[in-house]
């Protein structure tokens, strides 16, 4: 699951420069105050099936992440385990059409507020990052997929708690990155898709897939570090990775077109390639909480590329993690492989995706074998990157049985048990 709001440690320096006591009553305030009058967006679901289409990729790309993870493609909602504990419990909330506990008996108008502003249907905030600047057409098509008629969105009955803040949380939500209450009464376009566009390219980077809020330093949201050219796309946003299993920090890479810094001797196959493969051009392992973007297609991915290459080079180089990065390095034996190749890093005890190993017990090694080289062939929207260059037939059935060999017990860390 999502991610997004991962720990920056720079909210606790915030708590702290902000002078606790009133901001505290004024968050606490902003949290709790009925939204009623921040307007309905005029937005009626898109029910084409270029519509539907469209709803479909937005939605399993960014709200699925969230509202259907622990490998379920239904969005049921659950427990997001890789938010920070400092900020609180996170539970993502069912969305299915059941009309008590999911959103069946929400407009189609009280869904697009939801989507742009973060007021659920009650006019209350509730804590999810909100899109204010996702265009109509596509906030529409996200509406129109979930009331397709599309299985995943059958009535389901089960319901996660309410996420609970702690007050780092609820400062964090109150004044960098949570209430919009600018109701939308203009329409907002979406610029007319195009590889070459820059327009589109920026509008996807800043306003859905929001690769602006996690690449550039800083908890504001994305329209406010939009209005900063000077660091925007440099890097440097900090991520504790220890919620995720990991040690020490991760700050998010520079991806502006710097070549000593930056992105800039990527071709756009080299791009395109590492956004969906989770494989970068020099062999590192993408970890979370980068998405793979399995979801988007060719277009849309040469129109980011088209857009952070029309930036300024920035040359501000960002520390590299603690522990450097794992890179994908193939050796022929298979625990040594596990590591090196990054396996670890996803599903070693205490990792993120530890648990997910799981779905290979009781599984022949060849088909295991499959998964690992190409496991969106099995999932189409999995996390997971694609071995397929880098481990050959050998090596994936020899990992295999490794994997499976563990599956009854525990996974160590690459090492000999
Ligand atoms: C970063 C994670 C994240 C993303 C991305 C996300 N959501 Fe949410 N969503 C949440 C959380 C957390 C809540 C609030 C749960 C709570 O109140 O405790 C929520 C609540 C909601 C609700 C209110 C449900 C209810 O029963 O009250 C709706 C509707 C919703 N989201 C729709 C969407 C849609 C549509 C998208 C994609 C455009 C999306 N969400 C993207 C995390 C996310
Ligand atoms: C939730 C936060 C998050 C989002 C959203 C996100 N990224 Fe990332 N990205 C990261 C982190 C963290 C890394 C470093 C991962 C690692 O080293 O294991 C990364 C790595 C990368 C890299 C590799 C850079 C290098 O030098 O190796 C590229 C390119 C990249 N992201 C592009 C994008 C683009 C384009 C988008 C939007 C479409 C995006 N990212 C969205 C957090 C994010
Ligand atoms: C970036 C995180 C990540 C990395 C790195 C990673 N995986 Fe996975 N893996 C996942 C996720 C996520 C799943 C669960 C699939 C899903 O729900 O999308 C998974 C599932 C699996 C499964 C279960 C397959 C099944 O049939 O259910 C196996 C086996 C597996 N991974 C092996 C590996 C091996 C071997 C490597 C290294 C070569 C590796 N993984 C690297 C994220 C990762």
């Amino acid at each position: 699951m999502m991610k997004k709001i991962l720990l920056a440690i720079g909210v606790l320096v915030a708590l702290v420069l902000i002078g606790a006591g009133t901001a505290m009553g004024v968050a606490t305030h902003k949290l709790n105050k009925t939204y009623d009058y921040v307007a309905l967006p005029n937005i009626t679901r898109d029910s084409s099936p270029e519509g539907i289409a469209r709803g479909e990729q937005v939605f399993r790309a960014v709200c699925g992440e969230c509202h259907a993870g622990g490998g379920n493609t239904k969005p049921v909602g659950g427990r997001m385990h890789d938010f920070p504990a400092e900020l609180g419990t996170f539970y993502s909330a069912n969305i299915t059409s059941d009309m008590e506990k999911g959103v069946g008996a929400w407009t189609d108008q009280e869904i697009a507020r939801m989507v742009i502003n973060g007021i659920d249907k009650s006019h209350h905030f509730r804590p999810m990052p909100p899109f204010p600047n996702m265009g109509d057409k596509d906030v529409a098509a996200v509406i129109g997929f979930m009331r397709s008629g599309h299985p995943d969105f059958a009535p389901e009955k089960q319901q996660p708690p309410r996420s609970e803040l702690t007050p780092p949380g609820r400062m964090a939500f109150a004044f960098a990155m949570g209430i919009n209450d600018k109701g939308r009464t203009e329409p907002v376009p979406v610029p007319v898709k195009a590889a070459d566009s820059v327009e589109y390219g920026r509008y996807l980077a800043s306003s859905v897939y929001d690769c602006t809020f996690c690449h550039s330093p800083g908890l504001e949201s994305s329209a406010v570090k939009m209005q900063h050219p000077e660091t925007l796309l440099s890097g440097g946003f900090e991520f504790d990775l220890v919620p995720l299993g990991g040690e020490g920090k991760l700050l998010s890479p520079n991806i502006t077109p710097s070549e000593t810094a930056g992105i800039g001797k990527w071709t756009l196959d080299e791009f395109k390639h590492s956004m969906v493969s989770g494989i970068t051009p020099g062999g590192f392992i993408l970890r979370p909480p980068m998405p793979k973007y399995r979801y988007a297609d060719d277009v849309e991915l040469a129109a980011l590329y088209t857009f952070l290459r029309s930036m300024k080079p920035n040359d501000k180089v960002v520390p590299p993690p603690t522990g450097g990065r794992p890179k994908a390095e193939p050796s022929a034996e298979p625990e040594k492989m596990f590591s090196s190749l990054g396996c670890a890093t996803c599903h070693a005890p205490g990792k993120a995706y530890e648990a997910k190993l799981q779905g290979a017990k009781g599984k022949a090694p060849e088909e295991v074998a499959k998964w690992i080289r190409n496991p969106e062939s099995f999932k189409p929207g999995t996390q997971m990157p694609t071995y397929e260059a880098l481990v050959d037939e050998n090596n994936a059935l020899a990992l295999a049985k490794y994997v499976l060999g563990r599956t009854g017990g525990s996974v160590s860390e690459g090492t000999t048990p």
